[in-house]
């Protein structure tokens, strides 16, 4: 297959310290055209890669860090390793042993030095977002870009307060990329509720924070992942969380503290586990294991969801992993019911109402899905995305700016599409999963974006007994 060859060439990339970006990368080697049609039941353990919000933290810290960071379990697809390329640039050290640990050598916050060529980003919006907010605290100039869909993605939610922070962004029109940062020298501490519930918008505010005297603090009416106040927490910074009277969470850092390195084990990431769990679940008689899944309450709504919808999935060795709760998961096939989710979950879950749209394909009764516009600013438009890949398979969908109705099939759905995958690695995953599910295979016209989150993919799916292969229909 060529999923395990393209593996392969970007581990040993890596090993050798030389990380191609996902633009420069022979087009050869990229997997295309990939179909999935039934099989048989899903069984095995499998172990999901490292959560994707997690390793970019990680590396982002430990760069900020004095001395060394040890990290294991880091997600070693394109979108991580493009951090792992920016922090290099700005000076740090970030290696690799044959094991798959990495370790960081920090500068020291406010040590960044400018790099000498323009950052790309690739495909990945939170880590492009994320060290915008780093660098906002550091007096250097640097250019950012990125691929097609990370060029069309709003970053003025994230220029906006870090302009009230000090630093000068200029981008092209609409508040997007390729654009040119100049950070703070004197960074300014800023109180900053959020306008959109976003753990990138928070996350770049209290990382500039990082360099600036005094207490940024972060107001969020609505909970998101809350993984960059536990690993700043876990590096050493003082940050706490008070409610107030409208129940608003005001997340507040004490500006210039010392990071020290730190080891850290990123845990299974749980929008990754999303897909061979949905997978198993709509395969009649599955029956697998996921280890050792991180289960944030954050990041948890879809499998809250998918319990809420019939699905048979139970919590085991549940244990606490650098800050973060994890546990295995063991996911077995049944009927799944339609249910109404609510927009208060959406934060919850936001990454994976693609795989959910799936489910809910094949489940009886209708399921409906509120608040979810922000869909429609990710990798791609994956609201339109998924709406329109299912009703190429034959589902009846009702789309609306901000909401999803699924009326489904109640077992298999008709299938047969042909799925346009926009650069979005979740749109390539959910509709790979969801041929699966379906009478006549399902085809997507390009799965080489999958790579950015969830390498060996196809390898995984298939050795839980999935039919997935290379071309546009089964053969
Ligand atoms: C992420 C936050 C989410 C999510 C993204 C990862 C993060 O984006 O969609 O995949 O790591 O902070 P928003 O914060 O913009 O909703």
């Amino acid at each position: 297959m060529r999923c395990a060859a393209s593996t392969t060439d970007r581990l040993f990339r890596v090993r050798e310290g030389e990380i191609i970006p996902k633009t420069l990368v022979d087009e050869a080697n990229r997997l295309t055209s990939l179909y999935s049609a039934s099989a048989g039941p899903l069984v095995g353990a499998v172990t999901p890669p490292g959560d994707k919000s997690i390793s970019h933290r990680a590396l982002l810290l430990g760069a900020l860090a004095v001395g060394e960071t040890v990290i294991d379990g880091l997600l070693e697809g394109e979108d991580v390793l493009n951090t792992v390329a920016a922090i290099r640039k700005l000076g740090a050290t970030a290696e690799r042993d044959d094991a798959g640990t990495w370790r960081v050598q920090g500068v020291g916050i406010g040590g960044l030095r400018e790099p000498d060529s323009v950052i790309d980003y690739g495909n990945s919006g939170t880590g492009a977002r994320l060290l915008l907010g780093v660098l906002a605290g550091h007096p250097i100039t640097v250019f950012m870009t990125g691929d097609e869909s990370l060029c069309s993605r709003p970053m003025n939610r994230v220029a906006n307060p870090l302009a009230e922070c000090g630093a000068r962004i200029v981008s092209r029109s609409g508040g997007r990329l390729p654009l040119a940062i100049i950070g703070a020298a004197d960074p300014i501490a800023i109180s900053y509720r959020l306008p959109v519930a976003s753990a990138q918008v928070k996350s770049a505010v209290l990382l500039a924070g990082l360099n600036a005297p005094g207490h940024t603090t972060v107001i969020e009416p609505e909970p998101t992942r809350d993984h960059t106040e536990l690993m700043l927490r876990h590096f050493g910074a003082d940050i706490d969380v008070s409610r107030d009277a409208d129940g608003d969470a005001h997340i507040r850092l004490v500006g210039q503290p010392e990071l020290t390195g730190q080891s850290v084990v990123v845990p299974g990431d749980p929008s990754s586990a999303a897909f061979p769990a949905v997978a198993a679940i709509i395969a009649p008689g599955s029956d697998i294991t996921l280890a050792g899944v991180g289960m944030n309450p954050r990041r948890a709504g879809l499998f809250e969801t998918l319990v809420e919808m019939g699905a048979d999935i139970t919590r085991l060795n549940e244990r606490l992993q650098a800050g973060e709760p994890v546990a295995d998961l063991c996911v077995r096939a049944g009927a799944l019911r339609g249910v109404d989710v609510p927009a208060e979950r959406a934060p919850r879950m936001i990454d994976e109402y693609p795989v959910l749209a799936v489910a809910a394909a094949v489940a009886h009764g209708d399921t409906v899905m509120r608040g979810i516009g922000e869909l429609r600013v990710k990798e791609s438009d994956r609201l339109a995305a998924v709406a329109k890949g299912l009703a190429d398979c034959g589902v009846a969908v009702e789309e609306s700016e901000d909401s999803l109705v699924v009326h489904g099939c109640g077992g298999p759905a008709p299938g047969g599409g042909a799925v346009a995958t926009a650069l979005d690695h979740r749109i390539a995953m959910s509709f790979l999963v969801f041929g699966g599910a379906c009478g006549k295979p399902v085809a997507v016209d390009d799965a080489g974006p999958i790579d950015t989150s969830f390498p060996g993919f196809v390898d995984m799916m298939n050795g839980l007994g999935a039919n997935i292969g290379p071309g546009k229909a089964a053969p």
